[in-house]
């Protein structure tokens, strides 16, 4: 697909992997909606946390740029997002779901309340979000969906339960949309990523030693492999895209969070 002028909205696009995908496909000539709860500040400056400064970026970056807070939980808000972005850019042409919630817990630590949180930002928010797409890209006869899953996502990890639990279902989500969806010239694809260097993992608290960071994937990597598939003639079918670190970043440990 050409991605000049087309429209994406990427969720979880306030910081980390997701704002590097809107990023990436602002070079490409995209026009973007930035989703997010946009509930964090900055802190510290350096790392945009907030949706608004995100936008500004990729709005730097000469691209078109329209920030939508909203939790992607949230059955109303989701189809509230898309009528606004249809309502700015008149078309939809590519969804990527990044957004996600879930530190690590131990299955003791993982209460009802934070199984929720995880599967319904990880697994339900992608749903939502593909849900109220569809009738769109069916319309437009075009659209794909890029679903970030993870390595967590093909293998367990400890103390990583509702986070597996949900990434495994992304996994089984979008091979279902591809064969509900292909027949109306909908792709969807998943990019799994292995351990990314994003906030995220200094916000739980993982010993970030220059090791780990410099065995760490940049998140530049997963942005540029997300438009590589977007780019993809539509003959072609990618499911996924794995893309592992080439080192260990954790010293024989699938993750920090072994016990
Ligand atoms: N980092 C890694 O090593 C790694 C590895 C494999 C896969 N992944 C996957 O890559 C994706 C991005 O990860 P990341 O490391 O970039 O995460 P991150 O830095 O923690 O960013 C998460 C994003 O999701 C948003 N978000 C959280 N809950 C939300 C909700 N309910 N509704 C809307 N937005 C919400 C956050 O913004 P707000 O808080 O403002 O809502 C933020 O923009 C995730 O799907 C993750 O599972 C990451």
């Amino acid at each position: 697909m050409e991605l000049k002028g087309k429209v994406a909205i990427v969720t979880g696009a306030s910081r980390g992997m997701g704002l590097e995908i809107a990023l990436e496909l602002a070079r490409h000539g995209m026009r973007l909606a930035l989703v997010a709860r946009g509930l964090r500040q900055a802190q510290p400056a350096d790392i945009p946390h907030s949706l608004a400064q995100a936008a500004a970026r990729v709005q730097e970056a000469g691209a078109q740029a329209l920030a939508i807070p909203a939790n992607v939980a949230d059955a109303a808000q989701v189809e509230a997002m898309v009528q606004a972005v249809l309502e700015r850019y008149g078309q939809i042409d590519v969804l990527v779901n990044s957004a996600f919630w879930g530190p690590p817990a131990s299955i003791e630590d993982t209460t009802p309340e934070f199984w929720d949180q995880t599967l319904n930002t990880t697994l339900k928010g992608p749903f939502l979000c593909a849900r109220a797409v569809a009738p769109v890209f069916k319309r437009q006869g075009s659209g794909r969906i890029v679903n970030i899953g993870s390595l967590a996502g093909k293998v367990g990890e400890d103390n990583r339960t509702a986070y597996c639990a949900a990434k495994w279902g992304l996994e089984g989500l979008s091979a279902a949309l591809t064969e509900e969806l292909s027949r109306y010239n909908i792709h969807v694809h998943l990019v799994s990523p292995a351990a990314t260097d994003t906030p995220w993992w200094r916000e739980v608290g993982a010993n970030m030693t220059p090791q780990v960071v410099e065995r760490m994937i940049p998140p530049q990597v997963i942005a540029q492999a997300v438009a590589w598939v977007l780019q993809q003639p539509d003959q072609v079918h990618i499911p996924d895209v794995p893309v592992y670190n080439f080192r260990n970043p954790f010293e024989g440990k699938k993750s920090p969070f072994e016990t």
